[in-house]
């Protein structure tokens, strides 16, 4: 009796996350047997009483009590799949080969299998939540959640993440002090540049929008993908503050001569900064966080001169077209440049793919693709690419230091856009992965990650692993190739099946010469291309001409490039790219023909 009383109090302890109560108070009758994450290959775990559960294998391919049998065609299947590192060796060597290729029909072909084989682990429509962990109309329906890809640790388990480990998990300070914190920076092997680390910034906290003044695992962003809610705002209010209401176009300052973002004066929405920032200085940009960094501002500057410059082409074309129907045409434009821009440049050279990537929506018509997407919460765990963060920024001789950098509204118009884009080009970004890359400036960012997922209940990253076809990890070394950081991870998880989520990602040993391991790419990409491709511009009734306002819209979206969303807005053309110059990547090539063979 008094257990029974004990347990309850326990139990309502536990949903506070009271650690007193965690570990063996937990008496071993009534652990939920889910809490052993007993269901393999994408089974469902299903309790049933006290002490019994159920596995639905459904459509998994497996059978059995814990979906492990695999059905016939199932053994063949995995029997025929290459491993992803094979894979991306592949993709990522023989020139010759991929010369040709690129010049067949066989890159859209391949392009078609690199979508369809990456979307289809992401589920659609999305499933579980933050708050629940089975399929419910509330989860599906209530966009201000984030979905998650695998449902939270049950709440009444002996362990943080189950049954295994230790009954309290490191220290997230200590783990970042340790492990993450960056000695001395180490820039990405595949030449990466702060053009590239402000683009991913800028492009996906668009998205990843954390509300937490609501609560855990919400998420402002209700559109859950690309919609430019960054340059036009997250709500029609803040819409229609931004907007100039003449010719579809967007408000704007003139400084020099130059077009840039309307001050908070002008456009009065909220934005984030310190207190004390006057509104005439504070720019009015669609996402509120943007004034916290000039290199999010010179994006945001872009594509607002962009957005612009499209409404006066669309203008010509359309000389009886209201306001409204030219600002959201070429919002559609927009848009449409975004995904090509990101799926043709951004992903091309993070991929390091020699295949040639193709932003072609049609490579989908005839396959069974869902249009419409749901962030997950995994995935902004994933994307805290903080690494890449400099020590300092060097722009036109100067050197800045993050005081100097961060919220300070003079830099922008100071150096004007094309000297930032030139610095930024020429700039090396860190690299990801790896472990000990990240600046201290950024560092309490990433303990903020690993908090977050312990209180959103995040399954372990081997969980993840086998979640997404990668084979779990079977020891601290086989995981990580230094010697350091394998041996602290020994220490202070005691057990591979409980090294959590965003540690994994950013420890993982990296592949050779790239800018992460293998889990983040095999991850992330899923992620990401369902995310673009799962846009409704991509459907076929969207995908046509008149939806961009004709041929002259169509051909806007279906050309763009990062230099000319520079160049096409800027007096003079600077370099531009999303790797620095090659005669600056001295390190690049050099470990080009390796092979590590343990990886294949
Ligand atoms: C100096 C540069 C940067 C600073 C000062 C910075 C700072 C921050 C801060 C303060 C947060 C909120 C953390 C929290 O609420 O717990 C955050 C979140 C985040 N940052 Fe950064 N960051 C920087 C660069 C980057 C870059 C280059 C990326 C690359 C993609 C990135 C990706 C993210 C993501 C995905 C989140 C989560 C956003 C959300 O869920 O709302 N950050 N960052
Ligand atoms: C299923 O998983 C449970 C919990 O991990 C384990 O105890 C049991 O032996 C497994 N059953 C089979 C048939 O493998
Ligand atoms: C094929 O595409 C890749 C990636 O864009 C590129 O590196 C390679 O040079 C291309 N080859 C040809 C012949 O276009
Ligand atoms: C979504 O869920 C939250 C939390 O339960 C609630 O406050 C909000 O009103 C819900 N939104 C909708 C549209 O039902
Ligand atoms: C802001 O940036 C300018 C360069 O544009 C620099 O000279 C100045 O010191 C910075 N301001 C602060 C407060 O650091």
């Amino acid at each position: 009796m008094c257990a029974s009383v004990l347990g309850s109090v326990c139990a309502l302890l536990l949903l506070l996350r009271e650690p007193a109560c965690r570990g063996d108070e937990v008496t071993s009758s009534t652990v939920n047997p889910c809490c052993y994450l007993p269901c393999q290959h994408w089974g469902v775990c299903v309790r049933y009483g006290d002490d019994r559960y159920e596995c639905d294998c459904t459509r998994t391919g497996y059978y059995g009590q814990n979906c492990t049998v695999p059905e016939f065609w199932t053994r063949v299947r995995e029997f025929l799949r290459p491993s992803p590192n094979v894979v991306h060796y592949i993709l990522t060597h023989f020139r010759w080969l991929w010369d040709i290729i690129n010049h067949t029909l066989l890159r859209e072909v391949l392009m078609r299998l690199v979508l369809t084989v990456r979307s289809n682990l992401i589920p659609s429509p999305p499933t579980y939540n933050s708050r629940y962990g089975y399929l419910s109309w509330e989860s599906y329906y209530n966009l201000s959640y984030y979905t998650r890809i695998l449902p939270p640790v049950p709440n009444d388990c002996p362990t943080p993440l189950g049954v295994k480990g230790k009954a309290g998990l490191p220290d997230p300070e200590l783990l970042v002090e340790r492990l993450l914190r960056r000695r001395t920076f180490r820039p990405d092997p595949q030449g990466s540049n702060l053009m590239f680390a402000f683009f991913a910034q800028h492009f996906t906290h668009q998205f990843f929008k954390t509300y937490n003044r609501m609560g855990l695992g919400y998420t402002k962003a209700l559109a859950h993908g690309v919609d430019a809610g960054h340059i036009y705002g997250d709500s029609l209010e803040r819409q229609l503050h931004l907007r100039l209401h003449r010719d579809g176009k967007l408000k704007y300052q003139l400084i020099d001569g130059e077009m840039y973002p309307p001050s908070v004066a002008d456009a009065p929405v909220k934005m984030s900064y310190p207190p004390g920032v006057p509104p005439e200085v504070q720019m009015a940009i669609g996402q509120e966080v943007y004034g916290l960094l000039p290199g999010l501002g010179m994006y945001a500057t872009l594509w607002l001169r962009e957005h612009n410059r499209v409404c006066d082409i669309l203008k010509v074309e359309h000389p009886t077209w209201d306001d409204e129907q030219l600002f959201q045409t070429t919002r559609l434009v927009i848009i449409g440049e975004t995904i090509k821009i990101v799926i043709e440049e951004y992903v091309q050279h993070l991929s390091g793919y020699m295949l040639q990537l193709k932003f072609d929506p049609t490579l989908l018509f005839n396959t069974h693709f869902q249009y419409g997407n749901r962030i997950a919460l995994e995935f902004s765990q994933l994307y805290h690419w903080h690494p890449l963060m400099p020590d300092s920024f060097f722009i036109n001789g100067d050197e800045l230091s993050y005081t100097q950098f961060l919220f300070n509204t003079s830099v922008l118009t100071h150096y004007g856009i094309e000297k930032l884009v030139d610095a930024f080009s020429r700039q090396a970004a860190g690299q990801i992965g790896g472990g000990q890359n990240i600046n201290s400036v950024v560092a309490k960012v990433a303990v903020g990650a690993i908090k977050e997922s312990r209180e959103l209940r995040l399954q372990p990253f081997n969980e993840y692993r086998k979640r997404f076809n990668l084979k779990p990890y079977t020891s601290f070394r086989q995981f990580s190739d230094n010697e350091e950081i394998a041996h602290a991870l020994e220490e202070l998880y005691g057990d591979i099946d409980t090294l959590e989520f965003y540690p994994g990602l950013l420890l993982e040993k990296t592949r050779v010469g790239a800018i992460f391991g293998e889990s983040m790419v095999e991850m992330g990409a899923p992620f990401s291309l369902k995310g673009l491709m799962g846009n409704p511009i991509c459907s076929p009734d969207y995908w046509k001409p008149s939806t961009f306002g004709g041929k002259v819209g169509f051909d806007i979206v279906n050309s763009a490039t990062l230099k000319k969303l520079v160049c096409l807005n800027t007096r003079t053309c600077p370099y531009v790219a999303f790797s620095v110059p090659k005669e600056d990547q001295s390190q690049r090539g050099k470990d080009d023909n390796e092979v590590r063979t343990d990886e294949l």
